[in-house]
């Protein structure tokens, strides 16, 4: 034995006795069969049958850091957020990138969204923004979400993602034509996680100290630069390398290159929202930056890798329902079904008691609450009471709500979104069209004929629904469209 080998720790079992052997299983005689009594060798067996949990059921496949934001401007007039009061105020942060359909050992480099999930670890308690690299959404309801990611994922028949599925939901779901412009376009396969923009999507609300509301959209803008993958570079990147952002996004931070985005707020005074030429609400809608200028306010950085990726990245939650004093919902109701979602989400992946773990903990504050127990409770309580209210000293609440009360009016029912003045299913997809450069619109429409023509052949309906959709958006472009899909589907 050397003397490196003599320093070495004694391996041991889980309850902390020493091993004896772990190369060999105890046997009944040389060559005999295995017993029982080799503990070691059950418990390994045993631990290692239930070393997953459930994958997320959308973004499983995703990639985090911690990092910094720092407040650059005063928005003191705006929020009353602790963490947004003072300029040069720093704020700990997580921040987990994500793709949307892929499962969990899927490819990086894919035409899909990029999910980001941003932490900030306040000293009011962890603030989750939990957006996408895309400012809207192929939705704008939450009932439709299931029905939405079941034609993206995998048919119960074939097991495999079918353009029929896909396209046929597109076609009946007229308001996604904006979305997927964007998605077909240069920025629907980012070249890594670093060379892509950031943005909170949905609607939120901002309260100042004296109680007035105003609604925000966030933006993170790369410092890096934009940057994209040609379809033929991703499709061989994916083959080749499917952990290409994942290593990527580690890397750079490992070698001091710590990648940095430049935090934007679009504010609209609660008053004008009831005359806005667009509901602010919808989220398959932006708001046009001659309305409302984006005013940049911070900067955020990742300069940290977590040390274990189970523990930290797959175990991570965040939920747009997780607010600090002075920032709240919207009434969006894509935004308020996720309200629900994410934690439910949580306490079925995770556990009960996920938001104790340490990535999900306050880090700038301590949760006292009288939730106790369940699966896996630490004792972290000790022996203070669990109930309120209560005269031995427990916690209290601060009869102030986090955010402002909004007025509603009508009777309940299943009511579709307000459409204001210039609202319809098209208009902004067909502003980003004419947007594109000629080159852009070429390879937008090679993206989107590519995947249309992949309909099965006896359902010309389902293409023609999904065309006429993105006609609707500009002439031309359907028309292109529909040349190309044509083109496709006679040389099959
Ligand atoms: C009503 C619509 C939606 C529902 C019901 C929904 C539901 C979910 C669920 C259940 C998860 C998995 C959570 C977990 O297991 O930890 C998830 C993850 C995620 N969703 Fe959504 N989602 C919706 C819309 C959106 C939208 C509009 C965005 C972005 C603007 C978004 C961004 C994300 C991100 C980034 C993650 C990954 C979070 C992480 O990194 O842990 N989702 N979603």
């Amino acid at each position: 034995m050397t003397t490196q080998d003599e320093l070495r720790p004694t391996l041991t079992t889980e309850a902390g006795a020493p091993v004896a052997d772990n190369q060999n299983t105890e046997t009944a005689g040389i060559g005999g069969p295995a017993l029982i009594q080799d503990q070691t060798l059950f418990e390994k067996l045993a631990h290692f049958n239930r070393e997953r949990i459930p994958e997320r059921v959308v973004h499983a496949r995703g990639a985090a850091a911690y990092g910094t934001f720092t407040l650059t401007a005063d928005v003191s007039a705006y929020t009353r957020a602790a963490f947004l009061s003072e300029v040069g105020k720093q704020t700990e942060t997580f921040l987990r990138f994500s793709t949307v359909a892929g499962n969990l050992g899927s490819a990086d480099a894919v035409r899909d969204p990029r999910g980001w999930a941003l932490k900030f670890y306040t000293e009011e308690g962890n603030y989750d923004l939990v957006g996408n690299n895309t400012p809207v959404f192929f939705i704008k309801d939450a009932i439709k979400f299931p029905d939405f990611i079941h034609t993206q994922k995998r048919d119960p028949y074939t097991g495999s993602q079918e353009a029929d599925n896909v396209w046929d939901f597109w076609g009946l779901s007229p308001e996604s034509t904006h979305q997927v412009t964007w998605l077909f376009g240069d920025r629907g396969i980012p070249a890594s996680y670093r060379h892509m923009n950031g943005y909170g999507s949905h609607t939120y609300q901002w309260q100042n100290e004296a109680g007035e509301y105003f609604w925000v959209k966030y933006h993170f803008k790369t410092d890096q630069g934009i940057k994209n993958l040609p379809v033929d570079e991703a499709n061989k990147l994916a083959g080749e390398d499917p952990d290409s952002h994942q290593r990527d996004l580690r890397t750079s931070i490992e070698n001091g290159d710590f990648p940095t985005w430049t935090v934007q707020v679009q504010i609209m005074p609660a008053a004008d929202a009831a005359n806005y030429r667009f509901n602010p609400f919808d989220l398959t809608k932006v708001w046009p930056h001659a309305d409302y200028p984006p005013i940049e306010i911070g900067k955020l950085e990742l300069n940290r890798n977590p040390d274990n990726v189970f523990a930290e990245v797959e175990q991570s939650i965040f939920s747009p329902g997780h607010f600090v004093p002075g920032i709240g919902p919207s009434p969006d109701k894509m935004l308020q079904g996720r309200l629900f979602a994410y934690a439910d989400a949580h306490r079925y992946r995770v556990g009960i008691n996920a938001d104790h773990l340490p990535v999900n903990r306050p880090h700038a504050t301590e949760a006292r609450t009288n939730s106790r127990d369940g699966h896996l409770y630490d004792g972290r309580h000790g022996r203070s009471k669990n109930y309120e209210p209560n005269s031995f000293g427990g916690a209290v609440e601060t009869g102030r709500p986090l955010w402002a009360a909004v007025p509603v009016n009508g009777l309940t029912g299943n009511h579709e979104a307000p459409s204001h003045s210039e609202d319809n299913d098209f208009v902004q997809a067909g502003n980003l069209y004419r947007l594109f450069s000629e080159d852009e619109k070429a390879r937008l429409i090679a993206n989107l004929s590519g995947f249309i023509a992949k309909v099965s052949a006896d359902r010309e309906d389902i293409v023609e629904r999904a065309i006429n959709n993105f006609r609707q958006a500009d002439a031309d472009y359907g028309q292109r469209l529909e040349d190309a899909v044509r083109e496709l589907r006679k040389q099959k």
